[in-house]
């Protein structure tokens, strides 16, 4: 994997083809996180019901996974549901669920193939019995994957995901001189991956929403108008270079992208 076999891959004078060429391997994120947002609006510009939009989402799911894959792109952490999601309709919250086994069932193979990891971050515990099954079994499927790490955020909550890391650090009777930024992130569901270096949202929105509060401190934020299920390669492609462009600081001096690695 890397930026020739995406390359390699590609339809030949494709307008991928010319943003894929200006992408420096180096410079690469190591870390994607993706707030998927505006199916609903997406369906309903479409006089369709908002499930149609989570439907047609999941097409973009599949492209921006494998493209991310084949760039090289070590971790891609994608916002599915939140804790604050339970509040839709039932029928929606159970079309995202089906959509989500669907997911597994069909893909399990892909990400087996293309040597991805799965893992969800999350409460798994609070999911349905046969939704929890699937994910169990594409967790342990895909475990000795050596690609890259595709993370589904799944009855997520950034500020729940920190009150937990809390309480495991008090269940691990850990010294408060011993606790740290670092130590503390050990206690949080994403423990021993990095941080997203590029935090990418669909719709034009201009919020967080509740996801990876702590780790996302320092992501650069790269925010399209474009709708998810409108979301494909050239868009992907195009928020890195983007990302290849910002002067990572992290509170200190110009720094190169490169040399944040
Ligand atoms: C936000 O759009 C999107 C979601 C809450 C769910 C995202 C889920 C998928 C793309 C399908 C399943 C995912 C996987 C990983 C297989 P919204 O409904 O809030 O849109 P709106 O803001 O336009 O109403």
């Amino acid at each position: 994997m890397g930026l020739d076999a995406l390359l390699d891959w590609l339809p030949p004078d494709s307008p991928e083809v010319e943003l894929a060429r200006r992408i420096r391997e180096d410079r690469l994120p190591v870390h994607i996180a993706i707030i998927m947002d505006g199916n609903g609006r997406w369906a309903g510009l479409r006089h369709l019901p908002r499930v149609e939009g989570h439907r047609a989402g999941i097409d973009a799911v599949r492209e921006v996974v494998e493209t991310s894959a084949r760039l090289g792109i070590e971790y891609l952490t994608v916002y599915a549901f939140s804790v604050e999601n339970w509040k839709r309709p039932p029928t929606e919250v159970n079309t995202l669920m089906t959509l989500l086994k669907r997911y597994l069932c069909s893909e399990l193979d892909t990400l087996v193939r293309h040597d991805i990891r799965f893992k969800v971050v999350g409460r798994l515990e609070e999911l349905a019995p046969d939704v929890r099954a699937a994910l169990v079994e594409a967790m342990e499927k895909t475990a000795a994957g050596h690609g890259m790490q595709l993370n589904i955020a799944l009855n997520y909550g950034g500020r729940a995901e920190i009150v937990e890391a809390a309480k495991r650090a008090i269940v691990a009777a850990i010294r408060p001189d011993e606790l740290d930024e670092r130590a503390f992130s050990g206690f949080l569901y994403t423990a021993g991956q990095p941080d997203p270096d590029l935090l990418i949202r669909t719709s034009g929105e201009m919020r967080v929403s509740n996801f990876l509060l702590w780790q996302i401190a320092y992501a650069e934020i790269w925010v399209t108008d474009t709708l998810w299920p409108d979301f494909r390669r050239p868009h992907l492609l195009e928020a890195v270079l983007d990302y290849q462009r910002r002067d990572r600081r992290y509170g200190g001096i110009s720094r190169p992208v490169a040399a944040s690695r």
